[in-house]
């Protein structure tokens, strides 16, 4: 029997190339889930004030928004856990980590702009998790892309079928309202950011539809509506949770439209949550026994507490505070008194947890990317990779007197997963590598702010670093002798190629054919 707690559990993230409007749209959501009582409180992610994501002074200063938080309320009997994302492309590598820990996805993409960059590798992860996803095309009250070019396009680039349920009609200053294809309902645009708009009853067929639109826009809908039954199957929610087709919604976040349906809908269809994927089995969400794992580590979530925050994925049962855990790692029984929850603008202690919940664990350097908590059985969770960085450099200590500190604080932030660290097995030098420059900038303010240790960073030009295996005992060690001087360990001990240019990288696999190289670190 499925347990009523866990089947009305909703946990997703947001996602979107920076500036399409994913914080708009997360407020909008907060502000029907009553988290919130106006529009405007969550700002854009450039200044958070009220937000919970506001939380390093790093962002403040930047101007991004750095870590992820998790948003949760209750709306229409379903509880509704948001994760929230970095908006910075640098931390993309966490964002992807996030989507490890949810069970579906909201896209938003600006009408005007269509398919950007991040959109693109984001829909990737999604699809290499099978992860159900819904699209939002934003800011339809400016000019915006003709519609039946934009459902090309969100095809042709995400590579997924997308199904419209609502339609717009027109866009911009002529912007009349979207036309509801399920509801088979009419939702007039009036701007506003707090006003919800009433929705009419319109039969499409009829000349109320002229009189409401025009007689003009009236005839354009119906052929294009005619046009879109023609050319897009039924939708199917069947398809929607195997994450081969993605819905399509229209609106504008800002001016609150549109919000609504797809919050509607979205509760309505979007999966509970799924099972996940153990090494040792798969693990079933309204399984009695508690399970979960660390998707994220956080540090200064409270800046009078230095102390970190682990983020845990409930993935199955019932977490009780207090109640004794299992560190597979540690291989200890560990007793949570003060686990947290997050609203909009605090958080809060509870007392129990249930699968698709996450809580937040005060830490202190017991917790790793992907550990796993279960009740005593050993179980290991898959499916958080670390990818290859793409930038390179050398850390070296600025402080000699603080030399330990260093190394704690390295210790520690690549425990978070801010970075990965690999050590040059030739010349025995640390290279830490990232996704992106602002990562070095993140690192050497924390080591500072934190560890009190100062680092330095020195060019090292590499292109890409691949976990490098082989069945072939002799043919690795001859590739390892050939490339002593670029063969490094990772933190777990593997080896690692550090190739510094494209091509050198496609030589090796070229003359190395039984030797398998890996771009993520899990395979
Ligand atoms: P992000 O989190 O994805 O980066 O996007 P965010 O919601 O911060 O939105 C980026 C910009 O786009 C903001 O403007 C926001 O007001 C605007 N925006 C969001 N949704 C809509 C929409 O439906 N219509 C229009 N016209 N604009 C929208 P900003 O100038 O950068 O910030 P702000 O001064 O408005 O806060």
């Amino acid at each position: 029997m499925a347990n009523p707690e866990i089947e009305r559990r909703r946990t997703f993230a947001i996602v979107a190339h920076p500036d399409a409007g994913k914080t708009s749209l997360t407020e909008k959501f907060l502000l029907f889930g009553g988290q919130i009582q106006v529009a405007g409180a969550v700002k854009s992610n450039k200044i958070k004030k009220t937000a919970t994501s506001d939380w390093m002074d790093i962002e403040k200063q930047r101007g991004i928004s750095v870590t992820t938080s998790v948003m949760e309320f209750d709306y229409q009997g379903y509880k509704v856990n948001i994760l929230d994302t970095p908006g910075h492309q640098d931390f993309a590598e966490d964002t992807y980590r996030t989507l490890t820990a949810v069970d579906s996805v909201i896209i938003v993409v600006d009408g005007a702009k269509g398919v950007e960059t991040q959109t693109r590798k984001l829909m990737e992860v999604c699809r290499m998790r099978r992860t159900p996803v819904i699209i939002f095309v934003n800011k339809m009250d400016r000019e915006a892309k003709d519609p039946f070019d934009l459902m090309d396009e969100l095809e042709e680039e995400l590579a997924i079928r997308v199904r419209p349920l609502t339609w717009p009609i027109e866009s911009g200053p002529r912007f009349k309202g979207v036309y509801n294809l399920y509801e088979h309902n009419l939702n007039l645009f009036q701007p506003s950011k707090q006003v919800v708009t009433e929705k009419v009853e319109v039969d499409i067929a009829t000349p109320e539809l002229d009189a409401r639109i025009g007689p003009a826009l009236a005839d354009k809908l119906r052929g294009e509506l005619e046009l879109i039954e023609g050319v897009y199957a039924e939708f199917d929610v069947q398809e929607y949770l195997k994450g081969e087709v993605a819905p399509v919604f229209f609106g504008s976040a800002l001016n609150n439209f549109g919000v609504e349906e797809l919050l509607n809908t979205f509760v309505r269809i979007a999966p509970s949550p799924r099972p996940v994927q153990a090494e040792e089995r798969t693990v079933l969400p309204d399984e009695p026994r508690f399970t979960g794992f660390i998707f994220k580590i956080t540090a200064n979530i409270d800046p009078n507490h230095r102390s970190c925050v682990a983020f845990c994925k409930v993935c199955s049962g019932r977490f009780t505070r207090n109640a004794p855990y299992y560190h597979v790692r540690h291989d200890k029984t560990m007793r949570f008194s003060s686990p947290t929850q997050f609203m909009a603008q605090r958080k809060t202690t509870v007392d129990e947890a249930w699968a698709g919940d996450i809580i937040g664990l005060p830490d202190n350097g017991t917790f790793k990317i992907g550990d796993t908590l279960t009740e005593g059985e050993h179980l290991h969770f898959r499916g958080l990779p670390s990818f290859s960085p793409e930038m390179f450099k050398y850390i070296e200590n600025a402080d000699p007197m603080k030399q330990k500190q260093l190394a704690k604080g390295i210790d520690q932030l690549m425990d978070e997963g801010v970075a990965q660290l690999f050590v040059n097995q030739f010349n025995g030098r640390k290279i830490i590598g990232t996704v992106g420059q602002l990562q070095f900038e993140v690192i050497q303010y924390r080591l500072e702010h934190e560890y009190n240790a100062r680092c330095r960073w020195e060019p090292v030009s590499l292109y890409k670093a691949c976990w490098i295996e082989s069945d072939d005992a002799a043919e690795l060690e001859a590739f390892k002798k050939r490339k002593y001087q670029y063969m490094a360990k990772d933190r777990e001990g593997r080896d690692v190629f550090l190739a510094d240019s494209g091509y050198v990288l496609q030589m090796a696999q070229m003359d190395f054919k039984n030797i398998r190289f890996h771009f993520t670190s899990e395979f």
